[in-house]
């Protein structure tokens, strides 16, 4: 599949390498992704991996050497759709090749492969990809949790969202990625909108004060109990001087996450 709306220069061009080219469709045309390549800001080409297969049946995987259980994908086909696609291995983006055993995918990574120009992902299925393939193209391998995906498709789609909201233009108001999750290394505050009563529960008295000190206030300290509650491995290195944070008794700590009542 081959985007309809090629961008003159979109800030992020990614193709992707699968065999099933057609997992991507609805992700890549919904929402805010279609948007930004309407717009000309993103290009993603996801080329059928099969194009480049090793014979007329339009093979691309074997039996593992030494035995053992399922196919992998073989090399062949990876690296000479690298070499049609880029004109040589050396010509190639930053190639980010979807495994179990990669680094997490986090905010600080996105934000990272967000300041490429470019970016090449590689989709697996079956058993995985022939090792060779990790060796000679992978910048990065890429991980989006500790379990076991069927392919590499869900993973690829998941970070061509994620790292497309941090390019310029995607998202229409920065404030919103400069302020939500992860982005200043905390969990993101509750948000309240209309009504202000609902089924028992009222918007904390705060929010509705127009005191915008004492909401940012209450947002931060809402963050950081909530993180505390739920993630306090993100607060290892967001201790103020004085350990002046959120405390045991403070905000969240029974575990359920923030007090809203302001
Ligand atoms: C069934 S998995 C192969 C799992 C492999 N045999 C193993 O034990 O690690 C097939 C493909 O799905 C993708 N995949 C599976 N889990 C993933 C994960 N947690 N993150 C990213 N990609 C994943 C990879 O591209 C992988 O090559």
């Amino acid at each position: 599949m081959t985007s309809q709306h090629e961008p003159a220069a979109p800030a992020l061009a990614v193709d992707v390498l699968s065999i099933f080219p057609e997992y991507f469709t609805g992700p890549l045309d919904a929402s805010l992704l279609g948007k930004a390549r309407e717009r000309g800001h993103l290009r993603v080409d996801v080329h059928d991996l099969r194009d480049w297969s090793v014979d007329r049946h339009r093979t691309v995987d074997a039996e593992p050497y030494g035995g053992g259980a399922g196919m992998v994908m073989r090399p062949e086909p990876f690296v000479h759709a690298v070499e049609d696609l880029y004109g040589g291995l050396a010509h190639r983006p930053r190639t980010v090749l979807l495994s179990p055993r990669g680094r997490r995918l986090d905010q600080p990574l996105v934000a990272e492969l967000a300041r490429e120009p470019a970016l090449l992902l590689l989709c697996g299925r079956y058993e995985g990809i022939d090792e060779r393939v990790h060796r000679l193209l992978a910048h990065d391998e890429v991980s989006l949790g500790d379990y076991v995906l069927a392919g590499g498709e869900a993973a690829a789609c998941v970070l061509i969202e994620a790292v497309s909201r941090l390019v310029p233009g995607v998202v229409g108001n920065t404030a919103s990625v400069a302020e939500e999750s992860f982005a200043g290394g905390l969990l993101e505050h509750p948000q309240y909108t209309r009504p202000a009563r609902f089924r028992g529960l009222e918007v904390p008295a705060v929010l509705r004060s127009g005191d915008h000190g004492a909401v940012a206030r209450w947002r931060r300290a809402q963050s950081r109990a909530r993180t505390r509650a739920v993630r306090p491995d993100l607060l290892e290195d967001d201790a103020p001087p004085g350990g002046g944070g959120s405390s045991a008794s403070g905000p969240g700590a029974s575990g359920r996450g923030p007090d809203p009542s302001g």
